[in-house]
């Protein structure tokens, strides 16, 4: 197999460095000009993380694509990370947002939009009672603060390199098998290893033993770890991990935040899986700040034994703007009208596209890399063999030809996701799209390996 020369990468990726920055000047100019009132030239800390120099300053997106301020135009295929995976304004949520936002944003009461969200989801994803946060992030937050409460435990468990949004008991990884701050953790309340277990995914035998003491009150995982490439689990391991959460009594959070691109219902209702709790955030009010988390009829029960009226606006759970009426208008309308079975069936054979393209180009330019695919979203690793944990995806990262890849694909019009090699499609995304992406892939790897 080929291996990548670093030297030869080095000056690709100077060269592409200079070609975007000379193509850019506008958004080269915005930054400059944002370095001097925003920490470090971005909104939000992450934004520094796209490969090149500077982020490209956007001047309109609309469904798969997006102009940015010089002009050019990319294939979307990070949507928002996953916050856009509508694609950009759908028509039916903006006309919801456009007829909500006129009638009253936010107001502490709820409104029958809330109802029928509700019931959609209780549809979708089987679970009876639903509430709302405004981030996938508070949702897992506030699933967890639940779970301790009901369960009278202390401790949750994640998954090696599992990501759940910016929730301060799951930034703990695994080194040489002793559970440690992630790197990079900033200003921890506490030492993680306080408040969490850390195992590996399809690692049955270690679960069991890190449930064994009955002091932990939820394992909080994504069906399938997508955060670190993706890492799907080994058959049978789903119904395994739930023989062994209830033996223990340990409550079962599934965050399907990612994980819904395996369908309607997410990768728990294809899969039938029997979560205590579900999250779902990101893309479900198409881009408005919205999330969601549901549970069974017993956890609801546990809850409303414990509530107090008094106090349950200060008890931790909850945030002035979650469930307002905008986001429940727009949720209401992209459930019903945008991310719909008919919607998944547009988007699944382009990811299949898509893994096939890079597939094609991985085999032809014989490079130890494989891609992986999860329903709409579809990642390629740079290993020869799909990983089967967190350890095994992360140890397969590459920093240096991860920013290579990205920039040569944002130098040719396509946006990859800022974090690893993620493609997502939308319900617009077309085949010419895929297609350009695939043209570029080989591109580039012809150019890496020549
Ligand atoms: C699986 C999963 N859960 C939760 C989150 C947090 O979402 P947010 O940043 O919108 O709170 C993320 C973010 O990437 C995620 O990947």
């Amino acid at each position: 197999m080929v291996s990548i020369d670093r030297a030869r990468l080095k000056s690709l990726m100077e060269r592409e460095q200079q070609r975007f920055v000379q193509e850019r000047p506008k958004s080269n100019a915005l930054f400059e000009r944002a370095r001097k009132s925003l920490l470090g030239g971005v909104p939000m800390n992450w934004m520094a993380k796209w490969a090149g120099a500077f982020p490209p300053f956007v001047r309109e997106a609309q469904g798969a694509e997006f102009f940015d301020v010089d002009g050019h135009r990319y294939i979307d295929l990070c949507l928002g990370d996953t916050g856009a995976m509508t694609g950009h304004s759908p028509s039916a949520t903006v006309s919801a947002i456009e007829q909500q936002i006129r009638r009253g944003i936010t107001l502490m009461l709820p409104s029958e939009d809330a109802i029928v969200v509700g019931e959609e989801l209780q549809k979708r994803f089987g679970l009876p009672y639903w509430q709302f946060a405004l981030t996938a992030t508070d949702a897992n937050r506030f699933s967890i603060r639940l779970a301790r409460q009901i369960t009278d435990r202390p401790k949750i468990l994640v998954f090696n390199w599992c990501y759940h949004g910016t929730v301060d008991e799951t930034f703990i990884t695994l080194a040489d098998g002793v559970a440690k701050a992630r790197r990079g953790n900033i200003g921890p309340p506490v030492d993680p290893a306080l408040t969490t277990r850390v195992v590996e995914f399809n690692d049955l035998d270690a679960l069991d033993e890190a449930l064994s003491g009955e002091d932990v009150a939820c394992v909080l995982m994504e069906p399938a770890l997508t955060n670190v490439g993706i890492v799907l689990p080994e058959p049978g391991y789903h119904q395994a991990l739930r023989e062994i959460t209830r033996k223990y009594g340990t409550l079962l959070v599934i965050d399907e935040t990612h994980t819904i691109c395996a369908g309607p219902g997410g990768y728990t209702r294809a899969e039938n899986l029997e979560p205590d709790f579900l999250v779902f955030g990101k893309p479900i009010a198409g881009g408005v700040p919205g999330a969601t988390y549901g549970f069974t009829e017993e956890v609801a029960q546990c809850i409303g034994a414990r509530q107090s009226l008094e106090d349950c606006d200060t008890g931790g759970v909850g945030g002035t703007l979650a469930g307002n009426a905008l986001s429940l208008a727009a949720m209401r309308a992209t459930l019903q009208k945008v991310l719909t079975k008919e919607a998944f069936d547009r988007m699944l054979p382009m990811a299949e596209r898509w893994t096939t393209g890079v597939a094609k180009g991985i085999a032809d330019f014989g490079l130890p890399w494989n891609v992986t695919r999860l329903g709409c979203r579809a990642e390629y690793l740079f290993s020869p063999t799909t990983p089967k944990n967190g350890t095994q995806a992360h140890d397969a990262m590459d920093f240096e030809l991860e920013r290579f890849m990205h920039l040569y694909a944002m130098n040719r019009g396509i946006l990859l996701t800022p974090f690893h090699n993620m493609a997502l499609m939308s319900p617009v995304t077309s085949k010419e799209d895929i297609d350009h992406h695939t043209k570029t892939f080989r591109d580039a790897v012809k150019e890496l390996v020549a």
